[in-house]
């Protein structure tokens, strides 16, 4: 409610004392925005030059945000920004006014500026405060090599202005410059044009020429190395996990080969990753050119890099045809995860996709389940009015935005699907697209000329999934399936019947224990397949659910759980683990984790978690 009486007050006020709306053009170019300050449509950045020093000691970022702007003869322009200094600004270099609005506790402030009918440039002097959510600033022992400190920037979906001054709406595209001065023992890497060694005196330089939404700026700092997979792909890490890296990736330009071969040319030139340390709170962010990505992915037998093919889908779906608000998130999310689904077939075949598919088909289950009191939840298309666009990051834009466009492909035949998708991509390039606008592009280039009938606005704004979704089946999932019940029943574990199981056979095993498994079944199977000391992450983490779902301690499975919630920071993981102690009344054993955990998280997960178990500082 307090967003809401906020905004509507601000609104009256813009309104009242808004001299400017009389230079609006008829259209508006830019749709209403809930999540952003910003008006562009009387005055939006184009271009930023951004020129900053990175402080470890202070922990901040100290520097200046200069934007070429587009001036409908405005005379003012407003910014978002939250938890930052502002110590001056200027337009076309003479210092100007400039206002900070009040502050909410989601969006910030807006920042009004004072500017001239004809004003260029505005550049805003800033600096970073320690509440500033973007960044993580960790110490030597948080990183892989433990002997310098690391930073890194996390900018969707409304965070970029807790790091920088911008107009912070997905529906604003800038191109950029930067210079970035650190330390001179570490490099700087951005969602840029990067360096591949570390220049003497610690100044980087880097320019990103294809526009991009503000929430895709980012900026990592460590002692990294560079190795390269290809002519145009590559991964950075810390020296102990480079050549790790870099044979976990080492099917990158594989990937985009089949990804342009789907979906058109790879528009950003190079396609790099960066592994992070344990901290980094997803398992991966598009950051164009350089994917930003948790190290619990390399498994060391390539069995969870479907997380690199969702990531360079984005460079399509999200990075190059972008949401238009986070109301339209599933059009990133959904979208990519087909396409992430179709790379991993093209790769590896049917049935690895398949069990990915139907992974996510499950997850989506039991977001549904977990929505059952608030079934408006589980619609595409959300209303994300007085909420934070992170409550939208579930399975729902994600699996259920699957299903429909696989749906949808086994509607009308993967051929016109495809050919479909193309056009998409390449009509809507470099711009935002809302719901309604793809719904319209639908009807009008596939299932108009196809004569196609679909329920397409029950799919995207009714809750729940629809009666017509596709039925995705998985030989492998029904066989481990069956293992698991004969274990169960014969009270004997044959290991030569998991012969040859990929990590996604054994995460299906896992996850589908019945509820009456016993103490000794988990006892059998743990001791059978160690999965209490798995190294791969996702079997460690299903298996963990389940030990505190089903009271199992064997195998000194709690040090485990706590040592990896102290490790790794991954919201995913971490709280699929700390809803499960919830779910099973062990709120105060998972405090007592948490308590220690904590301190190792980005802000994005530790206020989920904070939420999910009533932690206050
Ligand atoms: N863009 C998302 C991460 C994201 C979403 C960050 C919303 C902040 C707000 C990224 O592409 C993603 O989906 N990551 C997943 C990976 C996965 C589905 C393979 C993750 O982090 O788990
Ligand atoms: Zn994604």
């Amino acid at each position: 409610m307090k967003t809401r009486t906020l905004l509507y007050a601000l609104l009256v006020l813009t309104f009242s004392c808004n001299d400017d709306k009389k230079a609006e053009p008829t259209t508006p170019k830019y749709v209403e925005e809930l999540h952003s300050y910003a008006k562009p449509n009387t005055s939006a950045i184009k271009h930023l030059d951004l020129d900053i020093d990175v402080n470890f000691d202070k922990q901040i970022i100290d520097g200046v945000a200069t934007y070429t702007i587009e001036n409908n003869n405005a005379t003012e322009i407003v910014l978002d920004a939250k938890f930052l200094n502002i110590a001056s600004v200027e337009a076309d270099g003479q210092n100007t006014e400039f206002e900070l609005g009040a502050f909410d506790e989601q969006l910030g402030q807006a920042l009004t500026i004072k500017i001239s009918e004809d004003t260029k440039t505005v550049a805003v002097h800033y600096q970073t405060t320690s509440k500033t959510e973007a960044l993580q600033w960790l110490n030597p022992q948080q990183t892989a090599d433990k002997t310098h400190p690391f930073l890194f920037t996390q900018g969707q979906a409304i965070l970029t202005r807790s790091w920088i001054p911008i107009q912070d709406s997905p529906q604003i595209r800038i191109t950029y410059n930067a210079t970035v001065k650190v330390p001179s023992e570490l490099m700087a890497v951005m969602s840029a044009q990067n360096p591949k060694e570390k220049t003497a005196d610690g100044v980087y330089k880097f320019t990103m020429n294809q526009p991009i939404s503000p929430y895709l700026m980012a900026l990592a700092v460590g002692d990294l190395e560079y190795k390269a997979v290809s002519h145009r792909t590559g991964v950075y890490a810390e020296k102990s996990m480079i050549d790790k890296a870099h044979s976990e990736f080492s099917d990158m330009e594989k990937m985009v080969v089949a990804a342009e071969n789907l979906y058109g040319a790879y528009d950003w030139e190079q396609f790099d990753v960066i592994v992070l340390p344990p901290s980094f709170p997803f398992g991966g962010m598009e950051n164009p050119r350089l994917t930003f990505a948790t190290p619990t992915v390399i498994a060391g037998d390539k069995s969870l890099t479907s997380l690199i093919a969702h990531e360079l889908a984005h460079s399509w779906s999200g990075n190059l045809v972008t949401n238009a608000t986070w109301n339209d998130f599933w059009l990133n999310e959904g979208f990519t995860v087909y396409f992430e689904v179709r790379i991993m077939e093209a790769l590896y075949g049917k049935d690895r996709a398949n069990m990915i598919a139907l992974i996510g088909r499950q997850d989506l289950e039991e977001e549904v389940e977990g929505f059952k009191d608030e079934p408006e939840m589980t619609k595409l298309k959300l209303d994300l009015s007085n909420k934070n666009p992170d409550d939208g990051m579930n399975s729902i834009a994600y699996d259920k935005g699957y299903l429909f466009l696989r749906t949808l492909e086994e509607t009308v035949g993967r051929e016109k699907f495809d050919a479909f998708l193309k056009g998409y991509f390449k009509t809507n390039a470099f711009s935002t697209v809302t719901t309604e606008g793809f719904i319209d592009y639908l009807n009008t280039n596939l299932l108009e000329p196809n004569n196609v009938d679909f329920n397409v606005n029950e799919w995207v704004y009714e809750p729940g999934v629809p009666e017509n979704q596709a039925k995705i089946v998985s030989d492998k999932f029904d066989n481990a399936e069956r293992v698991l019940n004969e274990f169960i029943a014969n009270k004997v574990v044959d290991v030569s019947k998991t012969k040859d199981w990929t990590t996604q056979e054994w995460v299906y095993f896992i996850r589908n224990f019945p509820e009456t498994i016993t103490t000794e079944d988990l006892e059998r199977f743990d001791k059978a397949f160690n999965f209490t000391n798995s190294s791969n992450t996702h079997i460690a983490m299903v298996w963990y659910e389940q030990a505190i779902n089903h009271d199992y301690h064997g195998n000194n499975v709690d040090q485990n759980i706590e040592d990896f919630l102290i490790r790794v920071g991954r919201r995913w993981y971490v709280s699929t683990l700390f809803k499960a102690y919830k779910r099973n009344d062990k709120v105060d054993e998972a405090l007592a984790i948490y308590k220690k955990s904590r301190p190792n998280y980005h802000s994005v997960t530790a206020n989920t978690i904070d939420e999910m178990l009533g932690y206050n500082e």
